[in-house]
């Protein structure tokens, strides 16, 4: 099956798991996209919701849809959010932000009760081997980029497309991409990385694990994928 239509499997469905009265914080990429899309259907058709958009992109595509926007000083927490990933291990650490968007995703991740992940079942690993996106303030650049060559592995700076020189984030930043020669302990490297000064944030997403569900779509199907510790073999939760 082609790979957009597996993505569309799983971001639509995700949207069935939306409900009247919920502030839904809505991921960035191209898997969340077939999300957004179908809830502006539910919404033509009377559902009645608030979002939260985490990037420019996903604001666009939010209002093109005429989906309610909030923000996060307008409420104090989050029902669901709906998120893409690129690497996703088996006990639900991932690693996010391939579209830059992975600060303002970790704040609006770590503000929701629930944090489900739509990916096609390619995301889906045996452990998390990056590349890590980081987002680093320009003035720190350099120092971070030595810091993280020290630890050992490759930092490339990540260009733009379209747009010469280096890609800048929504937050008016610099993304580099870490790759670690190792990664053996993601809840470490996520600490270590996110306390050089200079580093706004990283994709290392380790600690949402309890509030995940993964959605993952495939050749056969879509199913939503319990963690290891609630898998009553069933398929479903
Ligand atoms: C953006 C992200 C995306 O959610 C992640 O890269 C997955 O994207 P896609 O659904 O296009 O594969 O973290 O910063």
């Amino acid at each position: 099956m082609d790979i957009t239509r597996i993505k569309q499997m799983a971001g639509e469905k995700a949207a069935t798991m939306v409900h009247d009265g919920m502030i839904v914080g809505l991921g960035t990429g191209s898997t969340v996209a077939y999300t957004i899309e179908k809830l502006g259907e539910r919404i033509k058709t009377g559902l009645c919701i608030q979002c939260i958009p985490t990037s420019i992109q996903t604001a666009m595509r939010a209002m093109n849809h005429q989906i309610p926007l909030t923000s996060l000083d307008l409420v104090s927490h989050i029902d669901i959010t709906i998120d893409g990933a690129d690497q996703i291990d088996p006990t639900f650490q991932l690693i996010k932000g391939r579209g830059a968007a992975h600060v303002r995703e970790k704040i609006v991740a770590q503000v929701s009760d629930l944090l489900l992940i739509v990916a096609d079942q390619s995301k889906c690993v045996s452990a998390l081997t990056g590349p890590i996106p980081v987002e680093v303030i320009a003035f720190g650049l350099y120092p971070v980029i030595l810091a993280l060559k020290k630890m050992g592995g490759t930092v490339i700076v990540r260009e733009g497309q379209k747009k010469d020189g280096p890609v800048i984030s929504d937050n008016g930043n610099i993304v580099i991409d870490y790759t670690p020669d190792f990664l053996f302990d993601p809840v470490l490297l996520e600490s270590v990385i996110t306390m050089l000064p200079g580093v706004v944030g990283c994709g290392i997403f380790s600690g949402f694990t309890k509030k995940t569900r993964v959605i993952i779509a495939g050749d056969t199907g879509c199913r939503i994928v319990p963690a290891q510790s609630e898998d009553n073999g069933t398929g479903l939760i």
